[in-house]
């Protein structure tokens, strides 16, 4: 007969009585007479006591049971305060579906070696809480945009132009032609639909060739994108904050355990949802920069990683700085009426010193102004054409922004680096397994 297998955590619900689970082996330890057998689903981890007496023909095979062999057990479950979890099962039957021989991670392992072993390394409870809390994420972004109205939209990845700059550009052979790049960001492709859908979002893969190795830049990382039609540049403003707002909502509704496994300060967190974020413009920035914190920046240099540092750690909730200079942002930014040596443009620097989390920007309508930029910029005019026909008909105001999702894990995972927030990073170095 084929038994129903519950997950640890709903035996642990059921609490006394047959269970049947199936799972790894997270810890064993025993002797010729007790077998101790910590299990571990998706949900939880149970303590599982085999006892000789109960299976003297089957105890070698017992005894040879190892870290990660999968198993299926049936057995009694009772509350038992000294197991792990407060609950033990007894085994009373038992199968080893897949053995596993000298698991290679065990304690005090080296970083190149877990990031080496990665593949195995995903299932430890630190990657397993991560993961956890990265689907929250990534469900939680796609229900504020459609809650918000906003239709899912996608992007080609293999593309003709280039959006944040060419020196980042990954470039691939396309059936021998050098001037295709992997997409930095969908922006140039969304803009065009905006005039279908007036609102859209999307999630996907980004590509930078960021030649550095840095705590918050990978080469491949994921991005939520929204663009909007008939915006302002405070709408561009607000979507972001709420954004994180609902991001962090959800997941203190559904992953304080993996925080807590995480040993992340919850109380760190909270702010985002419950404050409002802090608005300054570039040139406050350099003001507070001065007063605060004795850094004396020229106007119109870009705020670097330590600035940028210093001014979110002055706070506890994001700070939404705008208004930076023209020359030091995209070609696509507007100009700012109030202020044309700026333009509107907004960066979301994360507290706690987890940086850039979402540039954004209202969009220049000007088809001349576009392409004088593009020149400046050491970009072909004739190449954006596609692009600049969004200018030449029925042009309307508009804007949108980026969120790398892998600095937002990070960051409510309160990593050290950000190669943890994905599955397998890729950076400069490393791109195996
Ligand atoms: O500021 P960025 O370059 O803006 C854009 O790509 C715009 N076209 C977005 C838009 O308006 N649709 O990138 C947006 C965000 C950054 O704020 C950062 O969070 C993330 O993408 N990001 C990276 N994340 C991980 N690794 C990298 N190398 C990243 N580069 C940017
Ligand atoms: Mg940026």
């Amino acid at each position: 007969m084929a038994q129903k297998y519950v997950s640890i955590l709903q035996a642990m619900q059921q609490g006394s009585g047959s269970v049947s689970i199936h799972g790894w082996v997270w810890r064993e330890r025993g002797s010729n007479k007790l077998k101790f057998v910590t299990l571990r689903d998706s949900t939880q981890v149970i303590q599982c006591v085999f006892e000789a007496v109960d299976f003297a023909s089957r105890w070698s095979e017992i005894d040879k049971i190892q870290v990660e062999a999968a198993l299926e057990i049936t057995g009694e479950i009772k509350k038992d305060e000294r197991a792990p979890t407060g609950y033990e099962i007894h085994v009373t039957d038992f199968t080893v579906v897949g053995k596993s021989e000298n698991f290679p991670i065990g304690k005090d392992l080296s970083v190149e070696f877990l990031a080496d072993n990665r593949h195995l390394w995903l299932r430890s409870r630190k990657m397993t809480a991560m993961l956890k809390i990265r689907s929250t994420v990534f469900g939680a972004i796609d229900e504020y945009f459609k809650g918000e109205g906003f239709y899912e939209y996608h992007s080609p990845i293999f593309q003709a132009v280039q959006c944040e700059g060419g020196s980042e550009l990954f470039k691939v052979d396309y059936f021998g032609r050098k001037d295709i790049f992997l997409a930095q960001t969908w922006q140039l492709y969304a803009e065009p639909a905006i005039f279908a859908l007036e609102k859209i979002y999307t999630i996907a893969p980004s590509f930078r060739a960021e030649k550095s190795v840095t705590s918050r830049h990978l080469t491949e990382y994921w991005h939520a994108e929204m663009e909007m039609a008939w915006s302002t540049f405070a709408d561009i403003q607000m979507h972001g904050e709420k954004l994180l707002k609902h991001i962090f909502t959800r997941v203190l509704e559904k992953n304080r355990g993996e925080l807590e496994i995480l040993g992340r300060d919850v109380s760190k967190l909270e702010p985002i949802v419950t404050k409002p974020f802090i608005h300054m413009t570039y040139t406050d920035a350099l003001k507070i920069l001065k007063e605060k914190c004795g850094m004396d920046i020229e106007w119109g240099k870009d705020l670097r990683t330590i600035e940028e540092e210093r001014l979110s750690s002055l706070y506890d909730v994001p700070v939404i700085c705008s208004n930076y200079p023209k020359k030091v942002k995209a070609f696509y930014m507007k100009e700012d009426p109030a202020d044309p040596r700026t333009v509107q443009g907004c960066d979301f620097l994360a507290p706690e010193g987890f940086g850039e989390i979402i540039g954004g920007s209202q969009r220049e309508e000007d088809l001349e102004e576009i392409k004088k930029r593009l020149v400046e910029q050491g970009e072909k005019p004739e190449e954006y054409e596609f692009y600049l026909d969004t200018r030449r008909y029925g042009s309307v105001p508009h804007g949108g922004f980026g969120l790398g999702v892998e600095r937002v894990i990070r960051w409510v995972c309160g990593f050290d680096t950000i190669k943890d927030a994905i599955p397998f990073p890729r950076n400069p170095e490393r791109f195996k397994p």
